[in-house]
């Protein structure tokens, strides 16, 4: 039944050739949505997967930015829109980019049926390349993958970013009509507070046409985090397997994933005993075991605290691992990044557990489909009770379900 109900949700937020994470909330291509879109897909339309990805590359900068939103189509319903972003890209888009999952996620499509994919990923492969090789560019701090605007890494509201946007003040951001909270309750998203420094961001970035040289001078905001050096550490080590696959020299790959295990090593916390995000302006640790933490496996990267990290987090909730660890004082079980489970990061913490030999893997895998069974495909979860919230109907919890816990 879950099965019919995962594929009737893709189908449903199907725009003819990417799919939008939920109506009303969401009413755009999102990037990391729509990759973890293309593996649900996989599971019963190989086609329409790979057509997935393609649209997401149709949108990729000059420069090898893959936006985090593509505009295809106008919809009042959604804020900040275009004219707000006006990004410069060859589709109308944000100026950012999002969690770089496309390469593993291509790789999981095209594990499905290497035959019939292998010419489609011949001519994405160097469009990933050209977007991780932006990444290496203009987002490295000693090797770690920086942030520089909360909805890059994804994860909007988490604790992560505290430090960062408390020394933004968002002077002259002016009036704006957020629509995200008719469409969810407001307890459940970012606050006021957040979404003046989110648009105050944005408004920078436009006001300097989204030239990253630009960008980096004085910057405010700029965050070395978990989400992002882990996957894209893991990314390239999967572009480099289908590079060789595809008789590429993977050279510069092979040195970027030296560079970003490095990176990684600089996000360890010695006090929190957890990988944790470093706010390279100001210097603090954010002091946040959060499930961005727990992506270490996901990268191929193990260590012994980090088995005892996920041990203490696990016997807090039963539904997987939370954003924000149930015992940390901001931890609150609806808001977003502040505490939800979310089933795609219980997926690639996973696969990447798994992956490593380690039992958990499994559990964790039948703990989030149980979770979907019992409480449906909503956004994310109240890691207290399992109960739905955020969006409804939502892409990447039906294609986590397709690809991954059914
Ligand atoms: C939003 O609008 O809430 C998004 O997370 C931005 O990417």
């Amino acid at each position: 039944m879950r099965d019919e109900q995962a594929r009737a949700i893709l189908k449903r937020n199907d725009r003819g050739g990417y799919t939008i994470p939920t109506s009303g909330l969401y009413p755009y291509q999102w990037n990391w949505d729509s990759a973890f879109a293309a593996v649900g897909f996989a599971a019963f339309d190989i086609d329409r997967a790979w057509a997935e990805i393609e649209t997401l590359f149709s949108g990729q900068w000059n420069n090898g930015m893959v936006p985090h939103i593509l505009f295809h189509v106008p919809d009042d319903g959604y804020f900040p829109n275009h004219d707000v972003w006006q990004g410069t890209g060859p589709i109308p888009s944000s100026g950012i980019s999002q969690p770089p999952v496309a390469a593993t996620m291509a790789r999981m499509v095209l594990d499905k049926d290497p035959e019939a994919g292998r010419a489609r990923m011949a001519a994405l492969y160097p469009r990933m390349v050209a977007w991780h090789r932006w990444f290496m560019d203009w987002r490295l701090d000693q090797g770690a993958v920086c942030v520089t605007h909360p909805w890059e890494a994804g994860r909007d509201n988490a604790p992560d970013w505290d430090a960062a946007m408390a020394a933004i003040t968002p002077d002259g951001v002016g009036d704006y009509t957020r629509r995200d909270t008719s469409h969810v309750d407001s307890s459940m998203r970012p606050t006021k507070y957040d979404y003046d420094r989110y648009i105050w961001l944005v408004q920078r970035g436009a006001r300097l046409g989204w030239d990253e040289a630009a960008m980096l001078q004085d910057t405010p905001f700029r965050v070395a985090d978990p989400t992002m050096t882990f996957i894209l550490l893991r990314a390239t080590r999967d572009l480099i397997a289908l590079g060789q696959m595809l008789s590429k020299d993977v050279g510069d790959l092979e040195n970027w994933a030296t560079e970003l295990e490095a990176g990684a090593q600089t996000l360890w916390n010695t006090q929190l005993g957890c990988y944790d995000s470093r706010d390279v302006v100001g210097g603090s640790w954010s002091v946040s075991i959060s499930n961005a933490s727990f992506l270490c496996w996901y990268a191929g990267l193990d260590a012994p605290d980090m088995r005892t990290r996920l041990a203490e987090v696990l016997a807090l909730t039963k539904f997987g691992v939370p954003s924000l660890s149930p015992d940390d004082a901001r931890f609150d079980g609806k808001r977003y990044w502040r505490g939800p489970v979310w089933g795609m990061m219980n997926m690639m913490i996973g696969m990447g557990l798994t992956e490593m030999g380690l039992p958990q893997g499994d559990a964790l895998k039948r703990s989030t489909a149980d979770l979907i069974a019992t409480h449906g495909f909503a956004e994310y979860f109240d890691p207290r009770d399992g109960s739905p919230a955020g969006g409804g109907t939502f892409t990447w919890t039906a294609a986590v379900w397709l690809a991954w816990a059914s």
